[in-house]
């Protein structure tokens, strides 16, 4: 049984007090269309909406504030410039520590965020265009999506650590014919060529749409190639002219950004401007519980879901200073991550599990040999903490003094769902802890019914929120089938979870067929289409398993072609084929060379056994009488075995 721990004392002044919390769950529940409207107001609105929400899960339709008018780049900036020209907004920690920091005060982020707005435009970007941005974690990437929102363009970020083949696909599937991207990107003292991974994506495949513009954004100064008429230095079409913001209604779309799913190829997940903006302003004050003045620092990178809410949005739409970080935990040593919060005197850290624990590896000295004083506030996302690295992060990098909030979302959900907060509730390590404003959890079990009181189950969401959603882009029918079918009427997550009696949650993890790994979602069936469209491939069958670091590690059972054997050679190949054709994050961790895969006689892949052996629970494979070839997880097991 694991214990609450109390919340740190140290920690005030609090934006929510324990009473307050449950009276505003309370409404937020009870009258959440006055209660939105409320929390609405933290945004400068052209046209104020009101009406809340009006949505349906059967058949699924979501709007919030639909008759409401803004633009999120005058929120994030422009509104602040009377009162906040001066506020840092962005600090720029490089890769290497020996470069230059930077900073951008609100006034200087307006400069340049109406600077690369005007060489859109001049690109020829408008009112709902799509723009893909592949960028490094430097300051213009944040720029780039403000300039977007700017401009009413759909931003469409992709991570800089994917390849030219899935950045081809992403641009492609939501037909952009902009990219906005750097020569080069620094990571962990590593460059990435970005620009030539964009050349080679657009020489890959005939698109519908071809790509008009690249725009670059120098930053290491390595050599590119730049084509002629389509590719431009940012400094040749940037200029100051007034560019004002465009006015959005509060359903236009704001951003796209492609997740992992149990089937097929990456869902371009759309976000809407009016609720979206709602959200991450509020999740941001409620739960970072942000004090003026304060250093916030989210490590995740702009090409996933938390970089966009809480590096990008919800920070600035508070008009907070966020630190923006180019490099790795373990460059040049362990002790970075401490370094920069010394020398940047950050308040609130939010990072991932996976870092904490190949951190806590490492040992205390890189931690307790600087000093930390400055920090506030500890964050954890992306999948479960275990316990003992929870432990770690509090005692050791916290020294009791904070708290830790563990924050359940998804690409999905466009802000924290799950999460303790600071100044009011005790947190159970292990645990997201209680649902934030608005969030109605619901436990299920396989067949639908519902779950009440202490119990495991299916975590489904019965009521819309602002943050939710909207489409698929380009595919509502796959919307409405991945997320709503399941369970019809409710919005079904993906994750197993158990409620205690105290009402905490504790994500169990997936339950479909995505592994976490390193808190990035990652399809198996991706990793199974990069595998078989190696020649000597015949089937692949991926399942994760528990690894030490990364949560969870990628296995793959491979059989090959007629003549073709296992050799280590292969096996090297094979991961390779995988990081090239997706990214160095899907690069498998163990290949299993296997004569069969275990399969039902009506030719079904039997993924429970699969799950099983690779987990090391030979025990638990449960009913195995249905396979055509019962003899087959033996081998299988023996092979297991020696790995
Ligand atoms: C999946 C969503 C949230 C932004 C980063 C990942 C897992 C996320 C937690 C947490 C346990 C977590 C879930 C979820 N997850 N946060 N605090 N505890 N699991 O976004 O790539 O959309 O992945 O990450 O399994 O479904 P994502």
């Amino acid at each position: 049984m694991i214990h609450a721990v109390e919340r740190p004392q140290a920690h005030a002044p609090t934006h929510c007090t324990p009473e307050q919390y449950d009276a505003m769950y309370r409404a937020s529940v009870e009258t959440p269309d006055a209660f939105w409207l409320e929390q609405a107001q933290r945004l400068d609105w052209f046209t104020a909406p009101t009406i809340g929400g009006d949505w349906a899960y059967d058949p699924v339709a979501i709007k919030w504030f639909e008759d409401g008018k803004l633009n999120l780049c005058h929120n994030a900036v422009d509104r602040h410039l009377p009162e906040h020209a001066d506020t840092t907004a962005l600090i720029f920690e490089p890769d290497d520590p020996a470069s230059e920091d930077r900073s951008l005060t609100y006034g200087e982020l307006h400069r340049e965020v109406v600077r690369m707005a005007n060489a859109l435009k001049k690109l020829g970007v408008g009112k709902g265009d799509r723009v893909t941005i592949y960028m490094p974690m430097i300051l213009e990437g944040a720029v780039a999506m403000l300039a977007c929102a700017r401009l009413g363009a759909v931003h469409s970020v992709v991570f800089g650590g994917f390849s030219p083949e899935a950045l081809a696909g992403r641009i492609e599937d939501c037909g952009s014919r902009f990219v906005i991207t750097a020569d080069e990107g620094l990571r962990g003292g590593k460059r990435v060529p970005l620009k030539a991974n964009v050349d080679a994506a657009l020489n890959l495949a005939a698109h519908a749409t071809p790509v008009e513009g690249v725009l670059v954004i120098p930053h290491t100064g390595g050599t590119i190639d730049m084509v002629e008429g389509r590719d431009h230095w940012l400094a040749d079409l940037a200029s100051d002219e007034d560019c004002p913001c465009e006015v959005m209604d509060a359903e236009d779309p704001l951003f796209i950004l492609y997740t992992s799913g149990s089937t097929g190829k990456p869902k371009g997940v759309l976000h809407t401007t009016g609720g979206y903006g709602v959200w991450t302003a509020t999740t941001f004050h409620y739960i970072f519980d942000y004090q003026p003045g304060e250093v916030f620092w989210c490590t995740a990178d702009i090409g996933w879901v938390t970089g966009h809410s809480y590096v990008v949005y919800g920070p600035l739409f508070n008009a907070a200073t966020a630190l923006v970080f180019e490099g790795v935990p373990n460059y040049p040593d362990h002790g970075r991550f401490w370094d920069v919060v010394d020398k940047h005197q950050v308040n609130i850290i939010y990072t991932a599990p996976t870092a904490i624990r190949a951190l806590m590896r490492e040992g205390d000295h890189h931690v307790t040999s600087r000093s930390r004083a400055s920090l506030r506030l500890l964050g954890s996302v992306g999948e479960p903490i275990n316990p003992e690295a929870w432990r770690w992060y509090f005692d050791v990098v916290g020294e009791g003094r904070c708290p830790v909030i563990d924050t359940w979302w998804q690409t999905e959900t466009g802000g924290c769902m799950i999460t303790t907060l600071p100044g009011a509730h005790d947190m159970k390590p292990g645990s997201a802890g209680l649902p934030f404003f608005g969030v109605r959890p619901q436990l299920v079990d396989n067949e639908g019914h519902v779950l009440e009181g202490a119990n495991e189950g299916n975590l489904c969401i019965t009521h819309s929120w602002p943050g939710q959603a909207r489409t698929v882009y380009g595919d509502h029918e796959r919307f409405v089938q991945t997320y709503f079918s399941t369970y019809v009427g409710k919005y079904f997550t993906g994750d197993g979870c158990k409620r205690d009696e105290d009402g905490y949650y504790w994500i169990t993890g997936r339950v479909d067929d995505v592994i976490n790994v390193s808190g990035h979602r990652m399809g198996t069936a991706e990793v199974e289409s990069a595998l078989v469209l190696h020649a000597k491939v015949a089937e692949a069958a991926v399942v994760g398993y528990p690894h030490d670091i990364k949560g969870q590690g990628i296995y793959c059972y491979v059989t090959l072609n007629v003549g073709e054997d296992g050799s280590d050679g292969l096996l090297a190949e094979l991961k390779a084929h995988v990081r090239k054709e997706i990214g160095p994050i899907a690069t498998p961790d163990i290949i299993h060379f296997t004569d069969g895969l275990p399969k039902t006689r009506s030719g079904k892949i039997m993924r429970r056994i699969l799950r099983k052996i690779a987990e090391n629970e030979f025990g638990a494979l449960g009913d195995t009488s249905t396979l055509a070839d019962p003899s087959l997880v033996e081998r299988l097991i023996e092979g297991r075995q020696n790995r």
